[in-house]
C-alpha cells in the first residue's frame, strides 16, 4: 500500500449525534456503538453476532408492540453485522493474513465500524482480530472520537474449535495446506480488557447472546 492522503481538511456535519438519534430509534438518547467480538477461527464470532443482530430487532419488536408506538422507525434497534469471511469478500479482498495484513484489515474494519456506530447503529463486528495492538487501534479509532466500544472475548478453547472445524480449516493448516492459521502457526493473542468474556465452548448461542444483552442493558443501550 503507498502514500498517504495530503491536504485534506476535515469537514464537520451540521447535524449532531442526538438529531441522528432522533431518527434512527434512541433510548436515553444516542445508542451507536461497536460490540467488536474477537476469537480463534471457529469460535463462534459469526454465530452469536448474527443471532445478536437478530435478537436485537426483535427485542424492539416486542416494545413496539408494548407501547403500540406507531412510528415505523421504532421497529427494530438499527444494528448490522461486520463479519471477516464477508469483508475479505469486499473492502479487505486485497489483504491476506500476514501480521501487516490483518493489522490494516483491522484498521479498515475498525474506520468503518466507528462509522456505523456513529450514525446511530448497533455495529457487530467478527473479526478473529488476534493481535492486543491491532485491537487497541480498533479501540482507540472509537474512543478518540467518543464512540462507545465493548470488546467481546469469545473464548472458546483452541481444543474446541479444532474439534468443530466448521469449515475444515484446522484440518488443512495441520497438513501444511493453510500457512499463517491463527492457533496452529500464527498467535492469537487472548485479549486482557474485553467488556464481556463469553465461554462459547460451553455456553449455548442464546445463552452467549443473552450476556451480551444484559450487558447492553446494564450501560443504557437497551430499552
Ligand atoms: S483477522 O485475523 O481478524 O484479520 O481475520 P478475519 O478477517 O476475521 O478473517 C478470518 C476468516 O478467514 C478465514 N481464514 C483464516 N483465518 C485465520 N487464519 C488464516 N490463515 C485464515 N485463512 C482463512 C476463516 O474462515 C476465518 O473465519 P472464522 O469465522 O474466524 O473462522
Ligand atoms: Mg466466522
Amino acid at each position: 500500500l503507498s502514500g498517504q492522503s495530503t491536504n485534506i481538511t476535515y469537514q464537520e456535519h451540521t447535524i449532531s449525534r442526538e438529531e441522528r438519534a432522533a431518527a434512527v430509534g434512541k433510548h436515553e438518547g444516542f445508542r451507536g456503538c461497536t460490540i467488536w467480538f474477537t476469537g480463534l477461527s471457529g469460535a463462534g464470532k459469526t454465530t452469536i453476532s448474527f443471532a445478536l443482530e437478530r435478537t436485537l430487532n426483535k427485542v424492539t419488536d416486542r416494545i413496539f408492540t408494548e407501547f403500540n408506538s406507531c412510528d415505523n422507525f421504532q421497529l427494530g434497534i438499527p444494528c448490522y453485522g461486520l463479519d471477516g469471511d464477508n469483508i475479505r469478500h469486499g473492502l479487505c479482498k486485497n489483504l491476506g493474513f500476514s501480521k501487516e495484513d490483518r493489522q490494516e484489515n483491522i484498521r479498515r474494519v475498525a474506520e468503518v465500524a466507528k462509522l456505523f456506530a456513529d450514525s446511530g447503529m448497533i455495529c457487530l463486528a467478527a473479526f478473529i482480530s488476534p493481535f492486543q495492538e491491532d485491537r487497541l487501534d480498533a479501540r482507540k479509532i472509537h474512543e478518540s472520537e467518543n464512540v462507545k466500544y465493548i470488546e467481546v472475548h469469545v473464548n472458546t478453547s483452541l481444543e474446541v474449535c479444532e474439534q468443530r472445524d466448521p469449515k475444515q480449516l484446522y484440518k488443512k493448516a495441520r497438513a501444511g495446506q493453510i500457512r499463517g492459521f491463527t492457533g496452529i502457526d500464527s498467535a492469537y493473542e487472548p485479549p486482557e480488557n474485553a467488556e464481556i468474556v463469553l465461554d462459547a465452548g460451553k455456553d449455548g448461542v442464546q445463552e452467549c447472546v443473552q450476556k451480551v444483552l444484559d450487558y447492553l442493558e446494564s450501560v443504557g443501550l437497551l430499552p
